[in-house]
């Protein structure tokens, strides 16, 4: 079992090491070897614990339960970025480790980031997903709806990307809770 839980300062290191896994794994073909290659966990540690201290409560993280409890995937969200386009929100990330990945964290990661930016008075959502990324299945299945598809520099080279859209997050929660009362 796991628990989903806002993120704390001090899941900076484990967030970073995450993101390191899962952009290697996910990404090796898909964007250029050297910047894979030229990541750091310790770089990333110190961005997330960045991001931790300007935005605490925007960082969502999967904790599996017991002692030890180690940290499964993370999402962040806020508001979204760029004002040509009309959704209120973002997803900014959202990773789950390779060994973890298919037994529904990501799910409800996602919900939480979508909780979060209701609450913050954010009813639509974006979030980009590199084309060739099989994610974006994922993010169909949790009814997001291919919104715009444009190229995004990464490490110098142009990436084609797709942003999934929400425009109705409360109608989302409530229709996935519904479902999960089924069960
Ligand atoms: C994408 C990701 C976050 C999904 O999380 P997950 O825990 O593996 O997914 P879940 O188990 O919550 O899946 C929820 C539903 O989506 C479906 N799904 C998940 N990944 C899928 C995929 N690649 N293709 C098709 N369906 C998928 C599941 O089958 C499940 O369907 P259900 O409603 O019938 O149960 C995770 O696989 C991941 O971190 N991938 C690598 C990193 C990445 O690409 N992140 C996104 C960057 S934009």
């Amino acid at each position: 079992m796991s628990v989903i839980r806002q993120a704390r300062l001090g899941d900076a290191r484990a967030i970073g090491r995450i993101e390191v896994e899962t952009w290697r794994t996910t990404y090796a073909g898909m964007l250029p070897d050297r910047v894979l290659l030229g990541m750091s966990e310790q770089r990333q540690a110190g961005s997330w614990a960045s991001f931790l201290r300007h935005r605490p409560g925007d960082v969502y993280v999967a904790e599996a339960e017991g002692a030890g409890g180690r940290l499964l995937g993370f999402g962040n969200c806020g508001p979204q970025r760029d004002p040509a386009f009309a959704f209120a929100g973002e997803v900014y990330t959202l990773y789950v480790l390779p060994d973890a990945q298919g037994g529904g964290l990501g799910r409800q990661l996602l919900l939480a980031l979508f909780a979060r930016l209701l609450d913050g008075g954010h009813r639509s959502a974006l979030v980009w997903v590199v084309r060739a990324n099989p994610a974006r299945f994922f993010y169909e299945r949790l009814g997001g709806k291919l919104a715009l598809q444009r190229p995004i520099p990464v490490g110098g080279r142009p990436i084609d990307a797709m942003g999934y859209g929400w425009t109705d997050l409360g109608a989302v929660l409530e229709r996935e809770a519904r479902s999960r009362a089924r069960f």
